[in-house]
């Protein structure tokens, strides 16, 4: 490779300026009229993005494979059932290998190391698709969408009810960029990282009650209480999480103009009641779309 561009990651929203990401959040915007429009855009033709996934995936999977075709590249899917990855090469040297042939990778794994590392030894952008620790391509989705219905979310109050899992790091990190206050009611136990609350400073308060959390909020999310590779903790967790499903007398307590997010996939009945995800106030459908649209914002940023 011989492109003079710096090599930029996407491994975390805190990986690129506010000002970027909301000229991503914009862009993403710009690019789905023109999608909705027919109009065909192809900067990246020639260009492979490889995706490797670790984990399942329908919405990352999918907006990624379209969203490169639309771009006029292409992009292949890559598991660690078929590739030697899973039968025990080093993720450096996969790296080596993998950024000579394509011009970006997008990983789903477990541990977040394994991606920095990856980044590490690469020689082209990688995307984070989703690790234990964060879901930086999901928030560039979320936000685009509560801009698209409600305009600009800063100086917002967002209420994060549920896990302290990785879409709620993702959450904090996006109260600091975006410049939002964010309430996240988890129980004892199910805290989100300190050091990455800690981040966010003043923008960021930590709750054990969850109708305080959502009390006259612009924006309420929950996720699955149970992520991949915690199935084994399904009881335990139900258990704990038991108080803390989004039902249509907690949303009630928000703001009349508020918006109910969630990354999906949904359990209805556990996290949130199906009078909740499949109401008007429930925007989680554009949310799905929205994946693809941001993520083409992303491509086009990091390969045009
Ligand atoms: N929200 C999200 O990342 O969905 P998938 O697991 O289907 O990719
Ligand atoms: N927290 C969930 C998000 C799925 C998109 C998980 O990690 O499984």
């Amino acid at each position: 490779m011989t492109d003079s561009k710096p090599l930029r990651h996407f491994l975390n929203l805190l990986d690129f300026t506010p000002q970027e990401l909301n000229g991503l959040v914009a862009r993403a915007t710009e690019l789905k009229a023109m999608h909705h429009a027919g109009q065909r855009h192809t900067p990246l033709t020639g260009k492979t993005l490889a995706m490797i996934f670790e984990k399942s995936s329908t919405r990352t999977r999918v907006s990624f494979e379209a969203g490169m075709a639309q771009l006029g590249g292409s992009a292949m899917f890559l598991s660690p059932r078929d590739t030697q990855l899973g039968r025990g090469e080093p993720i450096e040297d996969t790296a080596r290998v993998l950024s000579r042939m394509v011009d970006c990778v997008m990983i789903r794994t477990f541990e977040h190391a394994s991606i920095e590392t990856f980044a590490k030894y690469s020689r082209v952008p990688v995307i984070n698709g989703l690790t234990d620790l964060c879901h930086p391509c999901q928030l560039l989705a979320d936000m685009q969408t509560y801009t698209e219905h409600r305009g600009e979310i800063a100086g917002r109050t967002v209420a994060w009810v549920g896990d302290g899992n990785n879409m709620c790091h993702s959450y904090i990190a996006a109260a600091k960029q975006f410049d939002f206050t964010l309430r996240v009611a988890c129980p004892d136990g199910y805290d989100p990282d300190p050091d990455i609350v800690a981040l966010a400073g003043e923008r960021c308060e930590i709750v054990r009650d969850p109708q305080a959390a959502v009390d006259a909020a612009d924006l309420v999310v929950t996720d699955t209480w149970i992520s991949m590779g915690q199935e084994e903790e399904k009881a335990r967790r139900e258990q704990a999480f038991a108080g803390y499903r989004v039902d249509r007398a907690m949303l009630d307590r928000a703001a009349p103009h508020a918006l109910f997010l969630h990354c999906l996939p949904a359990y209805r009945g556990k996290e949130v009641t199906a009078d909740v995800l499949d109401a008007a106030d429930s925007v989680v459908w554009d949310e799905a779309e929205n994946r693809m649209h941001a993520q083409k914002a992303l491509l086009e940023f990091l390969l045009g």
